[in-house]
């Protein structure tokens, strides 16, 4: 765990089955607390930009899958990539977020120059989220600047897991392989899962809890699973939809995702948390300020341009697709001075990095 977690494996379980909101109310206002103490007030905001909707990989449950052929695949250009950069400065944001299908197109070489430029012309953090890609390419982009990776693991049974992902070729490193690689070449590391996955039980998503602090993360998405019509694990759950459901399945709606927040936050006391995307599908008109007053310390503005977001249909109904990106962000600073937050300046690392770094390399 954690070395600061807060709250027990049983206590975490218990948490995730609780239904009374008075009592829920409590685990919240805690979770908001300990965000408060560990992480302050800022909001920090990233701007994300979807820079390849090509995926040669299957995972059963994400709309970008190889074999959704109806959906038609787009690269942005460097040129594209530093455009959506500078409107991330120009609306303030410390960081952009570069995020893709898992896309060989995407050489190594290329974004290796796409990330030196970004870092020449820009003092953004560089947040890569680019799936599973070797050790190699990795480091490269490390070496020319990018600071952070994101690479959800997902769900941490792996019987779930590989019902889910298709099999790759054995011997290759998985995603946990993948987030020590990335520790050891010095990124902050973000992982996450989905909420609600068909077959997940409530004693899994504990598991997946309670392995964010044992992978001692620096970042920690999690969002609601999401059906979507033209995958197979989406045409599973309508076609489930009127059976009566198991009762350990953890359920995909928002108040689990809030529970799951607030306990990562305990679990993880100095993590950047996001308010994410698929929360805010589920609840469009304030799903992300809800996270944010239970946990959650970080939102992603998108900053894809819009004619292309519609080719990033990860789950249908993408909170993104209604937002202009200048309107969307004076609301959402309003938002957050309304709730009495403030929004981040600089990279805004997370603490947990800061401190784990300090003690890595003494000076
Ligand atoms: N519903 C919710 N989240 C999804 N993701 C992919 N497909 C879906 C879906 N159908 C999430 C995965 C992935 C991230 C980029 O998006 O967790 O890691």
């Amino acid at each position: 765990m954690n070395r600061k977690s807060t709250i027990t494996k049983e206590q975490i379980r218990r948490w995730l089955r609780e239904t009374d909101w008075r009592r829920l109310d409590t685990l919240f206002g805690r979770a908001d607390r300990v965000r408060r103490d560990h992480v302050g007030d800022e909001v920090h905001l990233r701007g994300l930009v979807e820079i390849s909707s090509h995926c040669q990989r299957d995972c059963l449950y994400c709309g970008l899958r190889r074999q959704n052929r109806i959906l038609s695949r787009y690269r942005l250009s460097a040129e594209q990539i530093l455009a959506c950069a500078r409107r991330a400065v120009h609306y303030g944001y410390g960081t952009v977020v570069l995020q893709s299908g898992e896309d060989s197109g995407i050489r190594r070489e290329w974004l290796t120059e796409v990330i030196r430029q970004l870092k020449r012309q820009t003092h953004l953090a560089v947040t890569l989220s680019l799936g599973e890609r070797d050790r190699a390419d990795l480091a490269a982009w490390r070496h020319a600047g990018a600071d952070r990776y994101l690479l959800r693991f997902e769900t941490a049974n792996a019987h779930l897991y590989n019902r889910i992902h298709p099999p790759r070729r054995p011997g290759l490193p998985d995603r946990f392989d993948l987030l020590r690689t990335l520790r050891q070449l010095g990124y902050e590391v973000g992982s996450g899962v989905m909420v609600g996955i068909p077959g997940q039980t409530i004693d899994d998503l504990a598991d997946d809890i309670e392995w964010f602090g044992r992978l001692d993360l620096d970042m920690i998405g999690l969002g609601p699973f999401l059906a979507h019509p033209h995958t197979p694990l989406g045409q599973e759950y309508a076609e489930a939809s009127d059976r009566p459901a198991d009762p350990r399945q953890v359920a995909n709606s928002e108040l689990m995702t809030y529970k799951a927040i607030a306990l990562v936050r305990l679990v993880c006391p100095d993590a950047n948390i996001p308010s994410t995307t698929a929360l805010a599908s589920l609840n469009p008109q304030n799903g992300r300020e809800e996270g944010l007053r239970c946990g959650a310390n970080v939102i992603m503005p998108n900053l894809t341009p819009p004619a292309y977001r519609r080719q990033y249909e990860i789950y249908p109904a993408k909170a993104c697709l209604q937002e202009e990106p200048g309107r969307f962000d004076q609301q959402l600073k309003q938002r957050i001075a309304a709730l009495g937050r403030r929004v981040g300046v600089g990279p805004g690392a997370a603490p947990h990095y800061l401190e784990r770094r300090k003690a890595e390399v003494p000076s």
